[in-house]
């Protein structure tokens, strides 16, 4: 049988057990598969013996099949074209699926139903009302009228005591920390800094180096008034000369009196020069500043002899704000904050670390 097999003229025969359909032989003569490629083997032979000649290409692209089977009811069904064509691509007129259709429905009738229950559309005034009586606005009016019943309690008792009790009483300094706390990051935070560490120019309300004095009433006293608010009558207020700019010192003056400021705190400096600054130190500035540099709560006036600097320890910086004087300006808040929340917001600062 095998011997037979590689004698046939139409090829091998398949092994024992595959079917024998897809083989072309004299049992199935008609084998659809065998006999395309039989054809196919005998035009590229034709071809390389050079019988046909080469197709000519078509000049332009041929156009696709613009069919596609597309399966309904078990038949197979073709799909027109919508006659659109973008570079040899065609656009077939298929349907929507039919779960989008109807999500896409449904999207429809809840929004007329939203529309119907709740504010939508905009009139000249105001909107429609919605069967709902829905009214945020209210709602939001209506919850800060609630928290505000509710601290109404804490914060009329906050403003009566004496703000020395506020630290020691557990529900005004639970009050006080959150509600100060919260002040500090509406009002104050863009100046002395989310942590309240300061920055050139804004001090740092984390230490204990207070310009113009760390027990709650001063605290009290200066976030109510201010420093150098001109609209505040009450307002700390003391203005440190501008020395060059008003040609109160010379050029060789400043740069004395400077190194004697940065000697008081062992900055580097120049030692012949600071010697003669001090007596330029002890005629111009101690008189805010002191004798010792150590400063001047009663004006403001900041301890030159330590480690913290409101504007910057660096001889550049010295000799500007020696030159040009400084000027801080702090906001008073007594007109834009109830009495509850300063009072707040200075247990809060007061708590911070430097209180005293
Ligand atoms: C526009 C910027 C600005 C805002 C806002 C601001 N401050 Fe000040 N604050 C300053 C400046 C500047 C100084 C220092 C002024 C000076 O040079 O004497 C200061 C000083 C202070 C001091 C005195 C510090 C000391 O050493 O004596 C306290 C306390 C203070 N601020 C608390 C607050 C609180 C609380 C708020 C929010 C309610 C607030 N500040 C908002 C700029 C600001
Ligand atoms: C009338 C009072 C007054 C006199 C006089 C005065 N100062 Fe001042 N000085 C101040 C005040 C107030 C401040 C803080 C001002 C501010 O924060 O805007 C200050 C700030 C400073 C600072 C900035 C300190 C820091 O931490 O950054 C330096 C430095 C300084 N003074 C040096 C001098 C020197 C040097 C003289 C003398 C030549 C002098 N001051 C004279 C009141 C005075």
């Amino acid at each position: 049988m095998a011997d037979e097999d590689k004698n046939s003229p139409l090829g091998n025969q398949p092994p024992a057990g595959k079917p024998a359909d897809d083989v072309a032989s004299p049992a199935n003569p008609d084998n659809r598969i065998d006999l395309e490629r039989q054809s196919a083997d005998a035009e590229h032979a034709a071809k390389i013996a050079g019988e046909i000649p080469e197709r000519t290409r078509p000049d332009a692209p041929v156009a696709p099949k613009m069919r596609r089977p597309a399966r309904r009811k078990g038949l197979v069904q073709e799909v027109g074209s919508t006659g659109h064509e973008w570079d040899g691509i065609t656009e077939y007129d298929n349907p929507m699926p039919r779960w989008w259709l109807w999500t896409f429905y449904a999207t429809i009738v809840w929004a007329i139903g939203y529309m119907i229950a709740y504010p939508a559309i905009p009139l000249v005034s105001g909107a429609t009302q919605g069967l709902l009586g829905t009214n945020y606005r209210k709602e939001v009016a209506a919850e800060i009228q609630r928290f505000d019943q509710a601290n109404a309690g804490v914060q009329a008792r906050l403003t009566e005591v004496a703000l020395e009790e506020i630290p020691g009483d557990a529900e005004l300094s639970n009050y006080a920390m959150n509600a100060g706390g919260a002040v500090f990051r509406t009002w104050c935070a863009q100046c002395h800094g989310s942590g309240a560490a300061g920055a050139a120019g804004y001090p740092n309300l984390l230490d204990n180096d207070w310009l113009w004095g760390g027990s709650l009433e001063e605290i009290h006293q200066t976030i109510r008034h201010g420093i150098r608010d001109p609209l505040d009558p009450d307002t700390h207020y003391s203005e440190m000369p501008r020395f060059g700019t008003d040609e109160l010192l010379d050029r060789q003056q400043i740069a004395q009196v400077v190194d004697y400021v940065l000697s008081l705190s062992d900055l580097p400096h120049n030692a012949a020069s600071a010697a003669a600054g001090a007596e330029v130190y002890a005629d111009n500035c101690a008189a805010c500043h002191m004798d010792d540099g150590t400063g001047d709560r009663d004006q403001g006036a900041p301890n030159l002899a330590d480690a913290v600097w409101l504007y910057g320890s660096d001889r550049a910086t010295v000799t500007r704000i020696v030159a040009e004087g400084p000027h801080g300006v702090m906001p008073a808040w007594a007109s834009r904050l109830s009495e509850a929340d300063i009072r707040a917001v200075t247990a809060y600062v007061h708590a911070l670390g430097g209180g005293e």
